[in-house]
């Protein structure tokens, strides 16, 4: 299905997962490993009602008013931080950033003491960017409310996993059967962990694809197929999810140069017509242009999903808000 006639229809749920109940067991959403298909399932099917009310013009539910939601970010982000600030306005919540540049974390604060100050301001949700690998798991472990990772090292980035599930499912339907070719920097990419679990979860083939030395040694535990000829990892791919080099995590020389790099690892218009004539070309963002993807690619119009990514980007983050938020609201059969 082109991308102009992608629906914004919801699927049915009907047997799916327990309905009228919660449907969700988990306080806090911190990784995609782990979570039952019809978890999953339930999100993307919670944010289809939030893709409909972003397309019109009054863009409001007011369900979380009155509660404090805090986007904690020890690391830079944009359309993360912005999507779960817009999110969380929509949904009438009151929402605070907090960027560690700006605070105490500069005069040598430790995570568990931010955590404890963050815990007494009485946060109802808190949204958590972190540098390192299992600091958003930790400050959960610390804090009475439910905690929503996003994006901690590279580990997982969870909420990204479910957004691109999403633009997936509106482009091409079911995800089960799917072709998916993810190629970039995977041993550095929380992107690639979150897609890699949601993915298998719903039951598509994937393939991942880099050169050795940002392949991660025990990749195959994860359900995946390993390739690093990307000519032959993208044939026949129904979707193909292209990575940024994650230089800050980088230490020391991983690729001879950006220009080598981009001859074997680069999408180009030549290259994507190996995979599926109505292949999907997904980006997380921030792209390099002209290094792991060509403009002419990134641009490509009826194929490209990566601004459709970010539109879902919303919806997802609004759901997930809505769902944690529903023990503590007492909604109906969540408490
Ligand atoms: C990614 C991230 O920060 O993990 N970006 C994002 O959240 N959209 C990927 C990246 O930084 O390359």
């Amino acid at each position: 299905m082109a991308l102009s006639s992608m629906t914004s229809s919801n699927p049915t749920a009907a047997g799916r997962y327990p309905a009228g109940s919660a449907a969700f067991a988990h306080r806090d959403l911190i990784a995609l490993a782990g979570l039952a298909p019809w978890e999953i399932l339930f999100l993307l099917d919670e944010a289809e009602q939030w893709v409909e009310l972003n397309r019109k013009p009054h863009k409001r539910d007011d369900r979380l008013a009155g509660l404090t939601i805090i986007n904690a970010f020890f690391e830079n982000s944009t359309r993360t931080l912005l999507s779960f600030e817009i999110a969380g306005k929509r949904l009438g919540a009151d929402v605070v950033n907090m960027h560690a540049a700006q605070s105490s974390v500069k005069k040598g604060e430790t995570l568990i003491d931010t955590a404890m100050t963050l815990n007494a301001m009485r946060a109802d949700a808190i949204v958590i960017r972190h540098q390192s690998s299992g600091a958003v798991g930790l400050i959960a472990d610390k804090v009475d409310c439910p905690v929503l990772n996003a994006g901690d090292g590279q580990h997982e980035h969870p909420t990204q996993g479910l957004l691109d599930a999403l633009t997936i499912r509106h482009a091409k339907g079911d995800i089960a059967g799917l072709k998916v070719t993810i190629c970039g920097d995977i041993l550095h990419s929380r992107v690639a962990r979150s897609n890699i679990h949601c993915l298998t979860t719903l039951g598509a083939e994937v393939r991942v694809c880099a050169p050795p030395a940002l392949m991660p040694a025990d990749i195959e535990a994860l359900k995946v197929s390993p390739f690093h000829d990307f000519n032959v990892a993208l044939d026949g791919a129904d979707v193909v999810m292209m990575l940024r080099l994650q230089q800050e995590r980088m230490s020391g020389q991983f690729i001879p140069s950006p220009r080598e790099y981009r001859h074997l690892y680069g999408l180009t218009l030549d290259r994507l017509a190996r995979a599926r004539p109505d292949a999907l070309v997904m980006h997380p963002g921030p792209m390099n242009r002209g290094i792991e993807i060509d403009s002419n690619v990134a641009d490509l119009a009826g194929r490209s999903a990566i601004t459709r990514q970010v539109e879902m980007g919303v919806a997802i983050r609004m759901a997930c808000l809505d769902v944690l938020t529903r023990r503590s609201r007492k909604v109906e059969g969540w408490t």
